[in-house]
């Protein structure tokens, strides 16, 4: 028997991770019909920012976007996955790898099409930079995801 859901139950976010799910409509589009990229460069930075925010449990601002590569053009109709990691830690400062992945619904295929690092500051309650906890890494960090359930 499948268990009863709880509304009122409260579970944790993905600790220092977040995943998104957009789709590619028309006006998302450049003259050739496939993803303007400074929609998916959007697309990264909020996913990112989640990522960043949920690792800082506070707010944060976008300080450097770096290496972002168009690997493959991303197409009207494609489903367009997310996915937001926090992989370095500074005192203040944390990197966050996007990796963006363009989704054939019909056949349920996905293909890497954009990746980049974004670099994103805390700020205490004055907008000055604040510290921030230190990475978890390995099972700490697998096994943090894990207690969301693997939700976005
Ligand atoms: C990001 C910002 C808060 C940094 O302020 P600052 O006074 O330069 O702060 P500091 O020199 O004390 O640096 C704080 C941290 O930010 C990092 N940092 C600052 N500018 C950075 C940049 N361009 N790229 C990467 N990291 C940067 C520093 O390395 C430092 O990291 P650490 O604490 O982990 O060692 C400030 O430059 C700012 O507000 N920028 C505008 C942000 C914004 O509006 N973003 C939206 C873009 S539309």
């Amino acid at each position: 028997m499948t268990e009863k859901k709880q509304p009122a139950a409260l579970t944790p976010a993905p600790r220092s991770r977040a995943r998104m799910l957009e789709l590619v409509f028309p006006k998302d589009t450049n003259y050739h019909g496939t993803a303007f990229g400074g929609w998916v460069l959007a697309l990264m930075d909020k996913a990112g920012s989640v990522a960043a925010v949920r690792h800082a449990r506070g707010s944060v601002v976008t300080a450097r976007s770096d290496a972002v590569d168009f690997h493959l053009p991303i197409r009207v109709g494609d489903a367009v996955a997310l996915d937001a990691r926090v992989i370095r830690v500074g005192r203040s400062s944390m990197t966050v790898q996007v990796d963006v992945y363009r989704e054939d619904m019909a056949s349920g295929e996905q293909q890497l099409a954009t990746s980049g690092l974004f670099v994103y500051v805390a700020l205490d309650e004055n907008g000055r930079p604040r510290p921030v906890e230190p990475l978890l890494v390995g099972d700490d960090q697998d096994a943090a995801d894990a207690d969301s359930g693997g939700r976005p």
